[in-house]
């Protein structure tokens, strides 16, 4: 990837295939003609505040909004004034809605289980929960760290925050001990949601000891609420620690949902960013409530008899939008699947779908990589004919992976959704809209209603038709990042300083002459691994962090089944070689640090890194090292050659 600094480049992909949706599908689609989505783009750009009021009001609202936005850079409040509860629009509302009875969550446990869980029965849990929460002491505006597998009492929980106006933190169950210490002190959380351990792959994932670890340096936190999942054995800390389906039993049955200003927030989803400090990202109810829904609706066409789901992690945004909120405000059954895609055999999730009739699948290129290099024969071994549309999120689908999806699981039949978007925009801006945008592989897409995004330089200028820049959003969105919990000023400057009046993504991309826009991935210091984002920051400053590690730099590499994976190159101060043991104890060091999703593929070592002459580590020419094997490119700030061939050698 190039520098940031660099005026433009050049993308390399020339793909020209367009692939129309069927006249079927774009005959029942919510959006069917390129004509109506131009019109309705057109709309939603003349009168943005209109096409959202229009949207937020297919929900419910306790008071209306007296302005749909008030805008003063980088400050948002949408629905300014209205009331509103999250919770409520995904459970009662649909109650009311004549869909009690309905599944809301349809779930498969790795070993085998399968629950069905009605949005009555939902709703029933989730106030239990609510009530438990504040029997524990949870209070409004309190943060509730989670630490979870992919479990219904995962969703019960973040419902049952939303219900209360607690604010959820979701941590990744594959985050390590530390990981979760700095996220739970950061947010200051007042209590942490558990489980005894998670299945994964046929093992078990102690997911409580982890939590026991951290809370030894966590103050804030005054009591754990453990779910019994897998019956493993667990430590109970008395006074702090509590079982779930006790509290459950002893919790009152009735919690109405709090009617919350549209503005109080929601979650802290902490994400990757160029500095080793994670980010936390803060959303709040009402206008990412209605981002939410309406991108789901028409995004992913949502029909009444729809099974849909979503394989993403309830730990990673996408999990968040487009497993939970979005999905139950449209009254829809959304499945979730605890474990591996590859357990007890490479065809799970194709087993899955025929198994539950599901209609509408959203996935990661990374997941697609896998199957294909697993082969044909685990998805030809079932009929995969109740899918109608696919989707794909987290990095760019190249051509081929497209091609492959669309043949070998949509049989040629489904449209592929493309969806661009990150963490802090809250959902779906930029996307193949089915049924009315004809896809090309490769692309995410067109603008959704209502985004405007733009390709300029580093300096702000526009760029040419065709060639790369950076990616930026000119106007507010109502599913946009609020701030950086605790760092306004690092929202401000991070995002909306580099071009003025505009929210800065950190990804390249280029529009081609009818409007698509291609991704070329980030253009800061964040990589890409298996759809994760990791601020390579975050993996250095882990890697210093360890005795004999004096300097560390970490850099993307292309990884044909990851993404970009991680390349960490170190210096030791020490002069004499490194013990043959060392990359394994770093690598070891990394993963109980972070988590096993940061662990370098690769490390190297050398006397020193190669630094400009005022001492920064040229980040260019290691990434060319890492990419191409080789350096070609510009040297002539470089401090001490000598650096790049030890480190060349030390490769080979
Ligand atoms: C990348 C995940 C190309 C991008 C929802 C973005 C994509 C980062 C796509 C956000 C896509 C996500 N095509 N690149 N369809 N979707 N990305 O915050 O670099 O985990 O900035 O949100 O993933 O990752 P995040």
């Amino acid at each position: 990837m190039p520098e940031s600094s660099d005026t433009s480049f050049q993308s390399l992909l020339h793909e020209i295939r367009v692939i129309p949706p069927s006249p079927e599908f774009a005959g029942q689609a919510h959006v069917r003609t390129a004509e109506d989505y131009d019109a309705l783009y057109q709309r939603s750009l003349e009168d943005p505040e209109e096409f959202w009021a229009a949207a937020a009001n297919e929900l419910h609202w306790f008071a209306p909004w007296q302005n749909v936005l008030e805008w003063k850079e980088p400050i948002a409040k949408w629905f300014v004034g209205g009331q509103m509860n999250l919770s409520y629009n995904c459970l009662d509302l649909q109650v009311e809605r004549g869909r009690g009875a309905k599944t809301a969550i349809l779930w498969e446990g790795e070993p085998g289980e399968v629950r069905r869980i009605s949005f009555e029965e939902l709703l029933q849990q989730v106030q239990r929960c609510a009530n438990a929460l504040r029997s524990l002491g949870v209070r409004k505006g309190d943060c509730v760290a989670i630490y979870m597998g992919m479990v219904p009492e995962l969703a019960v929980t973040l419902l049952a925050c939303a219900r209360i106006g607690s604010v959820h933190s979701v941590i990744f169950g594959g985050f390590a001990a530390n990981a979760l210490v700095d996220r739970i002190n950061d947010a200051k959380a007042v209590a942490v949601v558990t489980q005894d351990s998670a299945w994964r792959r046929g093992n078990q994932v102690p997911l409580k000891g982890t939590v026991d670890e951290a809370l030894t340096k966590c103050p804030s936190v005054r009591r754990c609420l453990v779910l019994r999942r897998t019956g493993a054995e667990v430590t109970m800390t008395p006074g702090r620690d509590m079982w779930w389906h006790d509290e459950m039993a002893r919790a009152g049955a009735v919690c109405p949902a709090e009617p919350l200003d549209s503005e109080h927030p929601l979650y802290i989803l902490y994400t990757s960013g160029t500095t080793g400090k994670p980010k936390g990202i803060v959303h709040t109810t009402g206008g990412y409530a209605v981002h939410t829904y309406l991108t789901s609706k028409l995004v992913f066409d949502l029909k009444e008899e729809d099974i849909y789901w979503c394989t993403a992690d309830i730990g990673w945004v996408t999990g968040h939008s487009y497993v939970v909120y979005g999905i139950l405000q449209n009254g829809v059954t959304t499945l979730m699947y605890e474990g591996a895609p590859n357990f007890p055999e490479q065809d799970r999730f194709w087993k899955i779908i025929d198994d539950h009739r599901v209609t509408v699948f959203y996935t990661a290129p990374t997941a697609i990589r896998a199957f294909i290099k697993w082969g044909d024969e685990f998805p030809k071994r079932h009929k995969l004919d109740s899918l109608r549309l696919l989707g794909s999120v987290g990095e760019p689908i190249n051509p081929q992976t497209w091609m492959w999806y669309a043949e070998v699981i949509g049989k040629n039949r489904c449209p592929i959704v493309d969806t661009w978007w990150q963490t802090e925009t809250g959902g779906i801006m930029i996307t193949t809209l089915p049924g009315a945008i004809p896809a090309k592989p490769g692309s995410a897409g067109k603008p959704f209603f209502g985004i405007v995004p733009d390709v300029v330089t580093p300096g702000g200028q526009p760029v040419p038709e065709g060639n790369g820049g950076l990616l930026i959003i000119r106007k507010p969105w109502p599913g946009m990042a609020r701030t950086i919990f605790n760092d306004p000023e690092r929202y401000q400057r991070q995002y909306w300083s580099q071009i003025s009046g505009a929210y800065c993504t950190g990804d390249g991309a280029r529009r081609d002459p009818e409007g698509y826009l291609w991704l070329m991935g980030r253009v800061d210091d964040v990589i890409n691994v298996s759809g994760h984002r990791l601020g390579t920051m975050e993996v250095e400053s882990a890697l210093v962090s360890h005795a004999k590690v004096a300097e560390a730099a970490v850099v993307g590499r292309p990884d044909p089944l990851r993404g970009a994976g991680g390349s960490g190159c170190e210096t030791l101060v020490a002069h004499d070689a490194p013990a043959p043991d060392l990359k394994d104890e770093l690598r070891a060091w990394v993963t109980a640090q972070i988590g096993a999703l940061a662990r370098p593929d690769d490390l190297r070592f050398a006397e020193s890194l190669p630094k400009t002459r005022s001492g920064k580590i040229m980040r260019r020419l290691l990434r060319e090292l890492a990419e191409t094997g080789e350096v070609k490119g510009d040297t002539t700030t470089l401090e001490d050659l000598g650096a790049i061939a030890a480190l060349r050698q030390a490769d080979e």
